[in-house]
């Protein structure tokens, strides 16, 4: 018999000893069920393995509470996932603790959203009419697969600078050891580790993903749910350059701040699969890009690019990698 968490009830044989219950997930996806998203809650797991196996769980636990379906689903993940994964969220979580019980925000205003201080005018206008029509006003595309507009304020460009060298400043005084940005960025620091993760999902969801369900709709533009947001700087004592890659992204946009500096082009060479990614490009694929502080470029993940030498100054970079769940199951 099944209780309403769709485990087994616990069963008595003849002789009234109790056999431990069953927990079992169904052999097959249900591709109809539009997992939730964990993101907010304290795992010891990833929050997106939580969305992922949801769609295993007994049909009849699918209306249980969260908490519910994360009771049932950490049981059989303590069971059979690796130690390891599940020290490394655990040092994870407790990096981001130790980081948002001591840094003190310079500035709060970039914490939380408010898109007139944020951004522009004109993005705004077309965010808010929500048209394929408005998006294309304001932008341009100059290969195929790759817009760029502008969107942040130069104040909140200066604030949001300001903001990632006091970080630096706050991780330099005490020695820690700070998280990189990614495995190619040297120099710079992890937003979402400092406490702007509710902020940079917010700028995902209500302000990246409208674009994206009409110029990416087929890599998951129409679903992007989870992100890796950073800060890249390059220049003198900082890197220099960026090879040749994709992202691990869906989605990619990628906001210059400032500050001054010469060179640091972006170039492009098209999108490729996995199976694909170093096949030799084409000349309509060939594109380079000189960043604009304030102005974004927003591109698929799969569309191979680089970052020319940045000669002299400083180049700093917003990159918010957004993903999307259904399509890293694909
Ligand atoms: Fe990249």
């Amino acid at each position: 018999m099944s209780t309403n968490d769709g485990t087994q009830k616990v069963r008595e044989n003849g002789n009234g000893v109790e056999l431990p219950p069953m927990q079992r997930l169904i052999p097959f996806e249900n591709k109809e069920h539009n997992p939730e998203s964990y993101e907010d809650m304290q795992l010891d797991y990833s929050p997106l393995l939580f969305s992922s196996l949801e769609r295993y769980l007994p049909p009849n636990m699918l209306s249980l509470p969260r908490d519910r379906k994360v009771h049932f689903l950490s049981d059989i993940l303590t069971r059979y996932s690796p130690q390891g994964e599940r020290t490394r969220v655990q040092k994870h979580r407790k990096y981001r603790q130790q980081i948002l019980s001591s840094y003190e925000p310079r500035h709060k205003e970039v914490y939380t959203m408010n898109a007139a201080n944020f951004f522009v005018p004109s993005f705004l206008k077309a965010i808010s009419e929500n048209t394929e029509e408005s998006f294309r006003s304001i932008l341009v595309e100059p290969t195929p697969g790759v817009y760029t507009f502008e969107v942040f304020q130069p104040k909140f460009c200066e604030m949001l600078i300001d903001e990632v060298e006091s970080m630096e400043r706050w991780v330099h005084d005490r020695r820690f050891h700070i998280i990189c940005p990614n495995t190619m960025n040297k120099y710079g620091v992890v937003l979402d580790d400092f406490g702007l993760e509710t902020m940079l999902h917010k700028l995902m969801n209500d302000y990246i993903c409208p674009m994206s369900r009409v110029f990416f709709p087929e890599v998951g533009g129409l679903t992007l749910d989870s992100h890796h947001g950073f800060v890249v700087e390059y220049g003198v004592n900082r890197d220099t350059e960026l090879g040749f890659h994709v992202d691990d992204s869906e989605v990619t946009l990628n906001v210059c701040l400032g500050e001054k500096f010469y060179g640091g082009d972006l170039f492009f060479r098209g999108v490729r699969c996995d199976k694909h990614v170093n096949t030799e490009s084409q000349s309509e694929e060939v594109f380079d890009y000189a960043h604009v502080p304030g102005r974004a470029v927003l591109h698929r993940g799969r569309h191979r690019h680089g970052a020319r030498a940045t000669i002299s100054g400083n180049r700093v970079n917003l990159v918010i990698w957004c993903r999307s769940y259904c399509i890293d199951q694909d």
